[in-house]
């Protein structure tokens, strides 16, 4: 009856307890996942490199945004500061200019902050210690486990939306996977996947890998010709991969799946109800006017404070509006003088955390009366403002201006 699973262990004395089959599993999903991987893998641009700081900064634009809008960031990023003592030596305009779009900016200013942590306390050489990566500005649990793996090949867990989901249902966990105990089980079995992929040997790897790639080529756009991945390194990215592409959240390709048979989700029928679903925070509409007030050609902008959402971005000065929509009324408390001429020139939808923002922006005119400058405000060329790092919102209001006859 157990002849199967008796056949590659050592004879156990009688009386001895059944071998647990749980110990054998995360091996073979490990073995199943790197042998998907090593076919499936996206042709990723940070997938050919095993500079931690390359890596690092991929990982950190990847935090909350999509990889196909990472890419030519990424890639610009590394054009423009190739290596860690350039990045603790980049302007703080720089840094930020380069980050215009991707949105959470305290990721970029920890980004920097970490860099000069590294020059200043590790001789500007990447720590390979994961207490030591951890201990970083910006980098925590997941993110060091990530550099770890990825750079080093260490088995360190990694947990992210991705795992979350696919070891939901790999497990079939229906509790909250935010809740203390049930994440630390996810960890936990995270990191039984890593430390299967360490016991892994080469030798295993590359025949496995040597026998895929005959039965079956790699697709166009696969990553055929990427540098092998070490099997920590390929673990954790497999993890990553296979929720991005087959589980996942809607409509996930079961059918294809490397490890569907090993999922009690899948066998249980439980598919569309794992994990279970986050408490979404209520969401809350803003109005905010904005002004784009031109004087002898250049346009008035304004940096934002420290410790404000989009801190260091440039913007038009604009009010929230508190249900107030007259234009004139709002650039009088803005400004201290009644515009002489005002004129729409665009309403901007955006989305920030649980905030559902319209912006409407004018354009508005004051005749010969003087509009004071400031401290944080500067008056801008129109080709000026391409060079400044806007937030999204007024990015998109700056573009509007384009071709927009002026006065
Ligand atoms: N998401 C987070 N990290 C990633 C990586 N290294 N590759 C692809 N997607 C990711």
């Amino acid at each position: 009856m157990r002849k199967r699973e008796t056949k590659n262990l050592k004879r156990e004395p009688a009386n001895s307890p059944a071998p647990r089959p749980a110990l054998r599993t995360p091996c073979l999903i490990a073995r199943a996942l790197l042998d998907w991987f090593a076919v499936n893998a996206r042709d990723l641009p940070w997938r050919r490199t095993r500079d931690p700081y390359a890596i690092w900064a991929s990982e950190i634009m990847l935090q909350q945004t999509q990889v196909k809008t990472v890419i030519p960031y990424w890639e610009r990023w590394m054009r423009e500061l190739p290596t860690l003592q350039s990045l603790a030596e980049a302007k703080p305009d720089t840094i930020h200019k380069l980050w215009e779009g991707l949105g959470y900016y305290t990721r970029v200013r920890n980004l920097q902050k970490a860099a000069q942590q590294i020059c200043a306390n590790h001789g500007g050489v990447f720590p390979r210690e994961f207490d030591a990566i951890l201990a970083l500005p910006g980098i925590g649990r997941y993110t060091a486990g990530a550099i770890a793996s990825i750079a080093f090949n260490q088995p360190a867990p990694i947990l992210d939306g991705n795992v979350i989901r696919v070891l939901c249902r790999l497990h079939g966990i229906a509790e909250d996977p935010q809740e203390k105990r049930t994440n630390a089980r996810l960890w936990q079995l995270a990191g039984e996947l890593a430390s299967a992929a360490a016991t892994l040997t080469q030798h295993a790897l590359r025949k496995t890998t040597g026998e895929i790639t005959r039965q079956s080529k790699p697709k166009i756009n696969k990553g055929s010709d990427l540098p092998t991945a070490l099997p920590c390194s390929a673990l954790n990215q497999s993890l990553m991969e296979l929720g991005a592409l087959i589980c996942t959240p809607r409509t996930p390709s079961c059918g294809v799946c490397p490890v569907a048979k090993h999922c009690v989700a899948r066998r249980e029928n439980r598919v569309d109800a794992l994990p279970r679903p986050k408490q979404r925070a209520a969401v809350t509409e803003r109005g905010f006017m904005v002004f784009l007030v031109e004087q002898r050609g250049r346009f008035l902008v304004q940096q934002r404070g420290a410790n404000v959402v989009n801190a260091h971005l440039w913007e038009f000065p604009n009010l929230e509006a508190n249900g107030k929509a007259d234009v004139v009324e709002l650039a009088q408390l803005e400004f201290g003088a009644k515009p002489t001429a005002t004129q729409p020139l665009c309403t901007i939808k955006h989305a920030i955390t649980r905030y559902r923002i319209t912006a409407e922006a004018y354009r508005v005119e004051f005749g010969a009366q003087r509009i004071e400058g400031g401290k944080n405000r500067r008056w801008c060329r129109h080709d000026e403002l391409a060079r400044l790092a806007f937030t999204s919102a007024h990015r998109r209001i700056a573009d509007k201006l384009r071709g927009q006859p002026c006065g």
